[in-house]
């Protein structure tokens, strides 16, 4: 089958976020299993070209009043084309943040099927992302199907419907399938007007992570490489490194991750009260995030000041965005906390469990659906043939947290025994794209019948 994805992100050259991630995992996955996989993204000023090899200028075609030049590169091993027009719509410096930020993707998708017109492309799935390629649903359905690219059915991939909810509702009554990207944020969302008269259609596909991608025994930034058998090696070794790095206290001190965008999805004031909670708990917190808020990063830049001053050897804040730093932090840390107040599917606490941290959570999207409390969800997580993996919460106060939380900390101190055998369940579990690449794969036929 010949799938194509027309999105505006993807890992690790424009990435902001977890859709960056799945465009490319997903691909990787889906053409291991022996499918024909492209990619179209706009061409940024601001790609990271030093992750594409053999990029090439392949042609040039007109539409929309201007010139398009079509550049080719391998990212990961999958074929992508980077659309470049020449009225500039992508030279802004960012991928998201303009005024225009509407007009510009929707010039993209427009451009992006004109291409796969022009250049005789006859794609058996196009599948789309969120609010920012929407508007390929309607676009094909309206206008190409009846040109030419007739063969393609439309699928169409909500990562997070806070989004731009009038264009994703329109995308999935115009797709032919539409998924979330977890089971427990499908039924979240499935009395939204945006869903709720398409649920025959509708699927939740957990998200997976490149297992390749992140792979502590192969992974350049950290100080020794490291398996489920030398968990215990491997993170201590990275856990000094880590302090070194960023100057904290070189001790055997229970350290807390937290690596996310901080927006107000992300559960920002528990957040705040867990690093506060980890100190008084004689632990040591490590936050990598940027907040696209300019108020929120002031918060956190003042919050940062005060604990450097105030708690300089065992909490840092960097705020920032930092691929190098997270792998270290996902290594180093005994946990990664994932407060979220919603959660469509989280990377993070996955990415955690395949680098031996576990996770602790909030119950939700997901989080609910990946992580198994040690003390509350046995049968649930046997029943999908899993050990429990971490630690949850339900509501969104401080106690929620500290419930969680404090539960972590006290098996870390009292029980390293029990807690490193915990490192080593969830480094073997399985939360690659092997299951769910299938469910996309069932998908698409399903959408051609
Ligand atoms: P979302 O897409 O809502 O931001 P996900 O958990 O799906 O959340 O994906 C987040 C991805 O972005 C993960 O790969 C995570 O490691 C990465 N990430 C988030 N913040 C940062 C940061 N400040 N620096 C580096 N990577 C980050
Ligand atoms: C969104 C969601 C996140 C999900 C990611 C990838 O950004 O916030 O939960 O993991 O998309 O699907």
């Amino acid at each position: 089958m010949h799938i194509v994805h027309i999105t505006v992100e993807m890992a690790p050259i424009a990435k902001v976020g977890g859709l960056g991630d799945v465009v490319t995992s997903l691909s990787r996955a889906v053409q291991d299993l022996n499918h024909h996989v492209d990619v179209i993204l706009p061409k940024y000023d601001c790609l990271n070209l030093s992750n594409v090899k053999e990029f090439q200028y392949k042609r040039s075609y007109s539409w929309g009043g201007t010139e398009i030049k079509v550049w080719f590169g391998e990212v990961e091993g999958v074929s992508v084309y980077f659309l470049e027009p020449q009225n500039g719509l992508f030279y802004a410096g960012c991928i998201y943040g303009c005024k225009n930020d509407a007009e510009r993707f929707g010039f993209f998708c427009h451009a992006a099927l004109e291409y796969l017109l022009q250049s005789g492309s006859h794609p058996d799935i196009i599948h789309c992302h969120d609010w920012s390629s929407a508007p390929v649903a309607w676009l094909y359905k309206d206008h190409y199907m009846h040109y030419g690219l007739s063969k393609a059915r439309i699928v169409f991939t909500i990562h997070n419907l806070e989004f731009g909810a009038p264009f994703i509702g329109k995308a999935v009554a115009y797709s032919d399938k539409s998924t979330t990207v977890s089971h427990t944020y499908s039924k979240e969302i499935a009395g939204n007007p945006a869903v709720a008269p398409h649920l025959y259609k509708f699927h939740g596909i957990i998200n997976g992570i490149d297992q390749d991608i992140w792979d502590p025994y192969n992974d350049g930034f950290l100080p020794i490489p490291y398996t489920s058998e030398n968990v215990v090696e491997g993170k201590q070794a990275a856990k000094e490194a880590l302090q070194q790095r960023l100057g904290l206290k070189t001790a055997d001190l229970p350290v807390v991750g937290i690596i996310s965008r901080l927006t107000q999805q992300k559960g920002i004031h528990l957040i705040k009260h867990a690093i506060r909670r980890t100190l008084e708990r004689n632990g040591q917190v490590v936050l990598l995030g940027s907040a696209p808020d300019p108020r929120i990063q002031n918060e956190f830049v003042n919050l940062a000041n005060q604990l450097h001053s105030s708690h300089g050897d065992r909490a840092r804040l960097c705020l920032t965005y930092d691929e190098p730093l997270s792998h270290l932090i996902y290594a180093g840390a005994d946990f990664i906390l994932v407060p979220s107040i919603f959660e469509p599917c989280g990377l993070t606490q996955l990415v955690a469990m395949r680098y031996g941290s576990i996770p602790v959570v909030r119950k939700t999207g997901g989080l609910y659906d990946t992580v198994f409390d040690v003390d509350h969800d046995k049968e649930r997580a046997e029943a999908q043939g899993l050990e429990p993996n971490g630690f949850s919460f339900d509501g969104a106060d401080a106690a929620g947290v500290d419930y969680a939380l404090n539960r972590a900390i006290s098996a870390w101190y009292d029980g390293r025994d029990w807690f490193n055998s915990l490192c080593k369940t969830v480094m073997e579990q399985d939360w690659s794209w092997n299951r769910p690449a299938l469910d996309y794969m069932e998908l698409y036929h399903a959408a051609r019948k």
